[in-house]
């Protein structure tokens, strides 16, 4: 009995969050979920991002999917989208960054994420679409949101279900847009934030809007930063670092942040990339509670912690 619930406990992972560590799905395996997002549908989480494990066919491009009820323990699924060079883009083209919303009127999962050629130059998001959370996705259509340039990513649920992007527009800053009634398109701007910043992430928290995101310094870890405003079309504060600025995120980049109520308290989980980009299979990830309120945003210095998804509490190791 004794040795197999030991077997059980160690297949089943941990129920810390390690920031920086590999983190092992139900196969032992490090996630591969860079540039990722998270989507709810029901009692589970689905963790999407960029699949760069070794060994893969280099002609296509993959996005994985994972599954948790506990934010801690994921269950790999499967690649929810494999694709190959879909609209010509040319060999190194780019796939990075996916997040998946849910439509409920079309009852379709939509995915989307930023595409481009080897260079950056397309600078365009493609969606992709699928009956059921895990794919298969089949790809739709690439295009520029509102006609602008578009790099990072970001995604953004309101409170009210309404669905955002946010992204990158470099000639001019960081966009917040909304999502058209079936999802396959970029409807409406709420604003552009005139701040050249990449990792774009959007938290709803108490009635003020907190938008955070990184400085364009490639795969390298730069001070993140954020604004508030008390509605998307602002007016949004300036930026201020979200950590010490020498500790440069404590070498991580934005990519979404999680908001995880409970019956006693919310947590908001920042969601960066440790990126190493001679070995992107091995890039880590960096969760931790953010310290949030009252128009304040701070990231703690990282170590590991639990979250009670039910009561919405973290406990960080002292
Ligand atoms: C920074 C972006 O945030 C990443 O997603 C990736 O595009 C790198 N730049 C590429 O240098």
């Amino acid at each position: 009995m004794l040795l197999a619930l030991g077997i059980f406990t160690a297949f089943a992972g941990s129920q810390t969050i390690s920031p920086g560590e590999i983190w092992p799905d139900d196969r032992g395996q490090h996630i591969q979920a860079h540039g990722g997002g998270i989507l709810k549908v029901g009692g589970t989480f689905y963790w999407f991002g960029e699949e760069r494990s070794r060994g893969l066919n280099p002609t296509y491009r993959y996005v994985s999917c994972y599954s948790s009820t506990n934010l801690a323990q994921w269950t790999f699924h499967k690649d929810a989208l494999k694709v190959y060079d879909p609209e010509n883009f040319r060999p190194g083209w780019i796939l990075e960054r996916p997040k998946v919303f849910y439509n409920a009127k079309t009852k379709k999962f939509v995915m989307y994420m930023h595409v481009d050629d080897a260079s950056y130059k397309l600078a365009r998001v493609a969606v992709a679409i699928a009956d059921t959370v895990d794919g298969d996705y089949q790809w739709v259509k690439s295009f520029r949101p509102l006609g602008h340039e578009s790099r990072d990513i970001g995604q953004f649920i309101d409170d009210d279900g309404t669905a955002y992007l946010i992204f990158e527009d470099r000639p001019f800053g960081f966009r917040i847009a909304k999502l058209s009634d079936n999802y396959l398109n970029v409807e409406k701007e709420m604003c552009l934030i005139p701040m050249h910043m990449e990792g774009g992430a959007v938290v709803h928290y108490h009635g003020l809007y907190y938008a955070i995101g990184s400085a364009l310094t490639g795969w390298n870890p730069n001070p993140n930063k954020y604004a508030t405003a008390k509605s998307l079309e602002g007016p949004w504060s300036d930026f201020t670092d979200i950590a010490p600025p020498e500790k440069n995120t404590y070498g991580s980049q934005s990519t979404m942040m999680l908001k995880v109520t409970g019956m006693k308290a919310t947590t908001v989980i920042f969601m960066g990339d440790i990126w190493k980009p001679a070995t992107q299979w091995d890039s880590r990830y960096l969760w931790m509670p953010l310290e949030i309120g009252d128009g304040k945003l701070s990231l703690p210095e990282p170590k590991p912690w639990t979250l009670d998804v039910e009561t919405g509490e973290s406990v960080i190791s002292k």
